[in-house]
């Protein structure tokens, strides 16, 4: 029997009229990332080729030196996603300030949050790098659109959602109802349906985190991560892997299809920070498809998803991942804290 072909328009198409998830202007919206995302990826693949890789002299917001495909897809996502008429607003890891919808458009009622290229120090050696988004409403009654009107906690997103640009183009979506994945099928460029209910298992044996940060940590990750170290004979009674892409992307699409936990914990090298990675671009987005496919999320003893930001390229810790350990991770990060 011939495979049951389901490309993302119709699966988008069936989530809103058969299951009511969501309205005709958030699926355009979603397709219209979609196709910003399929324009990224080509720009990727012939990167060698047509001279867009290395960097450009200049720095983002967070003083990171830019890479010329940073800027790249940050464009092609302003671009792609101003005329719509389903955005008020949008927010970038690449932008210091907001970018509202030109005037000449019609403005729709939701706001979208990006990171344009995610893992931008694996670009110039070919490994996977890629695309996160995540959506939230504008709230009622907003004249002027300001950088205070995206900071809502995570879980009132409503809709969140990654790229990956590797091996193959996967797009990986939740609308608030269940983790589903699409790849790009390159002979007729179109995302089609491959897993639907994405499920992280409970327990795991593998774990990724940045080890040469390790004298910087804090106690409870140390802990945790000297239990793993210790394998059989400590006191988890099990061997654990380890794997680290440097790309969050890679990391956390790893742990969707397989287990696992991902953490970039707040360390000692910039102590006033809460943690390497953005709140709004990173962590939140990947949290909520976390948490849709049954794992968890914690930026110490608190869960992701519950944080109130306080400004746009705000930072968060991250521990991500399978249900067990997340919830461990939890324990001793509030044992330390006395709480238990
Ligand atoms: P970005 O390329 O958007 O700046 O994000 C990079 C992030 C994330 O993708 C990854 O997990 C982490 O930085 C890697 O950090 P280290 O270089 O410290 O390992
Ligand atoms: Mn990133
Ligand atoms: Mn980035």
């Amino acid at each position: 029997m011939a495979q049951k072909h389901i490309t993302l328009s119709r699966w988008l198409i069936e989530q809103e009229r058969s299951h009511g998830h969501i309205p005709a202007s958030l699926r355009l919206l979603i397709e219209q990332v979609a196709r910003a995302c399929k324009r990224i990826s080509r720009t990727v693949n012939r990167a060698a080729n047509s001279g867009a890789l290395g960097t450009l002299g200049s720095e983002n917001v967070q003083g990171e030196v830019q890479k010329q495909l940073d800027v790249i897809a940050n464009e092609v996502l302003l671009e792609a996603n101003e005329w719509g008429g389903h955005l008020a607003a949008m927010a970038s890891e690449e932008l210091e300030t907001i970018h509202t919808i030109p005037h000449r458009y019609p403005r729709g009622e939701y706001l979208l949050m990006f990171d344009p290229l995610d893992g931008s120090s694996n670009i110039e050696v070919n490994i996977t790098i890629g695309t996160i988004f995540s959506v939230l409403h504008l709230p009622d009654g907003v004249g002027t659109v300001r950088a205070e009107h995206f900071l809502q906690p995570g879980r009132q997103q409503v809709a969140a959602g990654y790229c990956t640009y590797g091996p193959q183009t996967t797009l990986v979506l939740t609308l608030g109802h269940g983790v589903a994945m699409f790849t790009l099928d390159v002979e007729d460029s179109g995302f089609v349906l491959i897993k639907e209910d994405v499920t992280i298992p409970r327990e795991a044996r593998e774990f990724a985190i940045n080890m040469s940060n390790m004298r910087h940590w804090d106690a409870p990750v140390r802990r945790y991560i000297d239990e793993c170290l210790a394998g059989r004979d400590g006191p988890r009674g099990k061997d654990f892997n380890m794997r680290w892409v440097a790309s969050m992307v890679a990391d956390v699409h790893r742990v969707l299809e397989r287990g696992g936990v991902f953490l970039y914990p707040w360390d000692r090298r910039e102590p006033d920070r809460p943690g390497k990675l953005r709140l709004l671009y990173e962590a939140n987005p990947m949290a909520l498809l976390v948490e849709q496919a049954g794992g968890q999320a914690l930026a110490g003893a608190e869960r992701i998803l519950d944080i109130v930001p306080t400004s746009l390229h705000q930072r968060a810790a991250v521990m991500l991942g399978s249900s067990d350990e997340v919830e461990r991770l939890g324990r001793y990060h509030r044992e330390a804290n006395g709480v238990e």
